[in-house]
């Protein structure tokens, strides 16, 4: 199984165009400290042909085009062949009306997922415009829980479940602040060849059982990276939202998520994925930084080709 990270920043990426705080300016000034992220999305498959493209971001074009994996090899065409969304957050899905030109594609979604993308913010309706649109693939909503494993046409051999995480819908979400099953997912997608598997839960908002258990049965895992402490985009003056409002949990602190990594068994990959621009392990001199590494943690970065064997 092949992982290609397309996207290693949270929403805005880095740098976040309007944004010049410590980070942000020294990205732009090409600091050899920082790195440049575009936003969340990463890419799947089982061949090195055929591809999931989990998350369509907002700057899926330039990803698109720094990946030669996923270039046409036909007159037309593209190593992208079905699209899942984990949520329905515009840093992850405003990247379909990108993808027009590409439709009908199938896209994978929970039924919370696919109602705020009828209404709140309607690419369903307005993409079915385009070629036949976009033809949605219901990700299950088993009872009062997500657990619901299943198999999409392009990864063959490749099992995925889908499981319920508590974050939060989006802003513009009727349920924001209230969020229900299957406003939020995460992924377990398994090898069934290799038995190789990856956790992909790129918003995290507090950890379940159900969470748990799937990140401890992965080789590798990549979690939510997006903020080093709850109240720092407070403390910075670039925000008024906690990390725990936004549905993130922070990485430092007694339950934060390197505590959480520390559970996982010894041989598991970490990776911290979908980073703020104000996280300060965007600096690789920072204290943060060292921390990560003596938590046995890396941060995700674009363009990581993993493949798992
Ligand atoms: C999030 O991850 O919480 C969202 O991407 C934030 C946003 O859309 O501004
Ligand atoms: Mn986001
Ligand atoms: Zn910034």
């Amino acid at each position: 199984m092949h992982v290609i990270v397309l996207g290693s920043a949270a929403g805005g990426g880095f740098p976040q165009w309007n944004c010049n705080c410590k980070n942000c300016a020294g990205v732009r000034k090409l600091h050899p400290h920082y790195q440049a992220r575009t936003q969340s999305s990463i890419a799947i498959s089982a061949d090195g042909e055929h591809w999931l493209l989990c998350n369509a971001s907002p700057d899926v074009r330039t990803q698109i085009n720094a990946t030669p994996s996923l270039w046409p090899k036909s007159l037309r065409g593209s190593g992208v062949k079905e699209v899942l969304l984990v949520d329905a957050q515009i840093d992850h899905v405003t990247g379909l009306l990108s993808l027009r030109e590409g439709c009908p594609l199938d896209v994978w979604c929970t039924p919370n997922v696919h109602a705020d993308l009828n209404d709140g913010f309607p690419i369903f309706p307005m993409l079915s415009h385009w070629n036949g649109g976009l033809n949605w693939q219901p990700i299950k909503v088993v009872e009062d829980t997500v657990e619901y494993s299943f198999r999409v046409p392009c990864l063959p051999g490749i099992r995925l479940t889908a499981f319920t995480i508590d974050s939060n819908a989006p802003p513009y979400s009727p349920r924001r602040n209230q969020p229900s099953n299957g406003d939020n997912i995460g992924l377990y997608i398994e090898d069934r060849a290799t038995g190789k598997s990856l956790c992909y839960a790129p918003g995290l908002g507090m950890p379940s059982a159900l969470s748990m258990a799937y990140l401890n049965a992965a080789d590798v895992v990549m979690v939510d990276g997006t903020l080093w402490k709850d109240d720092e985009m407070q403390a910075m003056g670039v925000g008024s939202s906690t990390g725990h409002q936004m549905g993130h949990l922070a990485a430092s602190g007694g339950n934060g998520m390197l505590a959480l990594l520390d559970e996982l068994p010894a041989s598991t990959l970490r990776f911290l994925i979908h980073i703020n621009n104000t996280n300060p392990v965007l600096n690789a001199e920072s204290d943060a930084f060292k921390t990560l590494d003596q938590h046995n943690i890396q941060l995700a970065h674009d363009g990581l080709h993993l493949t798992l064997e």
